[in-house]
């Protein structure tokens, strides 16, 4: 059925004007005053409201064996809190561990995405190890549309790789014009100071941060960057927390090596004091690298705002409380993640935009268009033009509400941001021209998302 979004402000990374959006066949194929509706046409009436391109989540997990568990959500469950938030695309990291063949990984993920997803999703295919069949293997997948690699310098002897290792992975992704994503802490200094302080008797969730201090992040991140400028290939740090990581990044840009950087929203709106409440609370509020000290938070939002970090991703990665307990003699067997897939548009928004550290169209550029750009999405997916895919967000800028596990809609039985005000919210949500969302209600198909090809573009 066509679709026709009347009289929004139409809202892209680098534009703003009042029109209406008209797609058909789930694509827009026409921007306009006063267009035409044709009979059997859907009429959305945007006045008031802003229309947003559907926002991109560039770093999920969703199917994930971790911690000696798994991650909660289906893709069902994921990708429908991700719709109700304005989210009409993630990228989720394919993690197989050092144990797993990558190949039957690559596949094991594929088909449980396949089992249903309410929106369009792509994976970031982690290099675990670099063996023999390594090449030929990731060769195949890039082949099937995965232009894009994911090294963790942390979780030694399970998803991480040592320099030789990301040393390969990127001479390999250099050829392939494949760009590579990194988890960039040193894992030896983690695992080190993780030891010294569990001896010490600091057992509770508070010792996480300073397992994993500043400079352990900044030093993965220069060693990240020092190999990307000696390889020449491109990378992307991911949810890069504190100042120190920062200048190393942007230093590495100043001197030209191709490194783009990601923040997540965990790091922007909360700090380590909430890993610091008593017992389980604080469980919750365990991810890595670890909520940092405030201080770090107005480096980061400069950063957002002037484009110095590119993309706000969430990061997403629910456990509920029961995994988190799994921690509860030692720091270092809490599952670490914040589940955050559903809120991260809302709260960008609320504390960027309508807090005034962020502009619109940084807004959408960082929560959408750069990840488009950067991941061999755009111009389909990222922005509002003629030709690209109808994922759209008509979003209601006055409604106002409190994030709380009793009404969100991930898997878990919590929320890292229980609480927090939120000023707006999506008003509709559409994948390919479809309605999925209407009112904070999935009103759509639990299997309308296709997984997307893209094609390497980083030579
Ligand atoms: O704590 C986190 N970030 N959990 C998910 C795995 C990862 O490092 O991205
Ligand atoms: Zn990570
Ligand atoms: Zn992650």
């Amino acid at each position: 059925m066509p679709l026709l979004i009347r009289n929004g402000e139409i809202v892209t990374a680098d534009s703003r004007y009042r029109g209406d959006i008209f797609a058909e066949d789930e694509t827009v194929t026409r921007i306009g005053r006063d267009l035409p509706a044709p009979p059997g046409t859907e009429i959305i009436d945007a006045t008031g409201k802003y229309v947003f391109p559907g926002f991109i989540d560039p770093h999920v997990h969703i199917y994930l064996p971790f911690m000696a568990t798994f991650a909660k959500d289906t893709h069902e469950t994921g990708s429908i809190a991700a719709l109700i938030g304005g989210t009409t695309t993630y990228i989720e990291m394919c993690c197989p561990s050092r144990n797993d063949d990558a190949l039957a990984g690559y596949q094991l993920w594929k088909s449980k995405a396949a089992a249903g997803s309410a929106c369009d999703y792509t994976f970031h295919m982690a290099v675990t190890k670099f063996e023999a069949n390594t090449e030929s293997q990731l060769r195949e997948i890039v082949g099937d549309g995965i232009s894009s690699f994911k090294i963790f310098l942390a979780y030694k002897g399970f998803f991480g790789v040592d320099d030789a290792e990301m040393y390969e992975t990127m001479a390999l992704a250099k050829r392939l014009g494949v760009i590579v994503t990194a988890h960039c802490e040193n894992a030896e200094l983690v695992g080190r100071l993780q030891q010294k302080l569990l001896a010490e008797g600091k057992t509770g969730p508070e010792w996480h941060e300073p397992s994993r201090p500043e400079p352990v992040e900044a030093e993965g991140t220069h060693r990240f960057a020092t190999f990307l400028e000696t390889t020449g290939a491109a990378g992307y740090v991911v949810h890069l927390s504190c100042d120190r990581a920062l200048q190393a990044a942007t230093q590495a840009k100043e001197r030209g090596t191709r490194v783009s950087i990601e923040c997540v929203i965990p790091h922007l709106v909360l700090d380590k004091t909430y890993a610091e409440r008593p017992g389980v609370e604080g469980m919750k509020h365990v991810m890595s690298p670890p909520l940092r000290a405030s201080s770090n938070q107005k480096a980061l939002w400069n950063a957002v705002a002037s484009g110095l970090i590119d993309t706000v991703a969430t990061d997403h990665c629910p456990f509920d409380t029961e995994q988190k307990l799994l921690g509860r003699d030692a720091f270092t067997q809490i599952p670490n993640g914040i589940p955050g897939i559903e809120e991260r548009v809302n709260l960008l928004y609320t504390y960027g935009v309508k807090r005034g550290n962020l502009d619109l169209h940084r807004f959408v550029d960082a929560a959408a268009t750069r990840a488009a750009r950067l991941f061999g999405l755009f111009p389909r997916k990222g922005t509002i033009a003629p030709g690209s895919d109808a994922d759209l967000v008509v979003y209601d800028p006055d409604h106002k509400s409190i994030i709380s596990a009793r009404t969100h809609h991930v898997n878990n039985d919590y929320s890292g941001f229980e609480g927090m005000e939120i000023d707006g919210r999506p008003a509709v949500v559409t994948v390919r021209g479809r309605v999925q969302v209407r009112d904070g209600v999935f009103v759509g198909d639990s299997k309308r998302g296709r997984l997307l090809r893209r094609d390497p573009g980083h030579f």
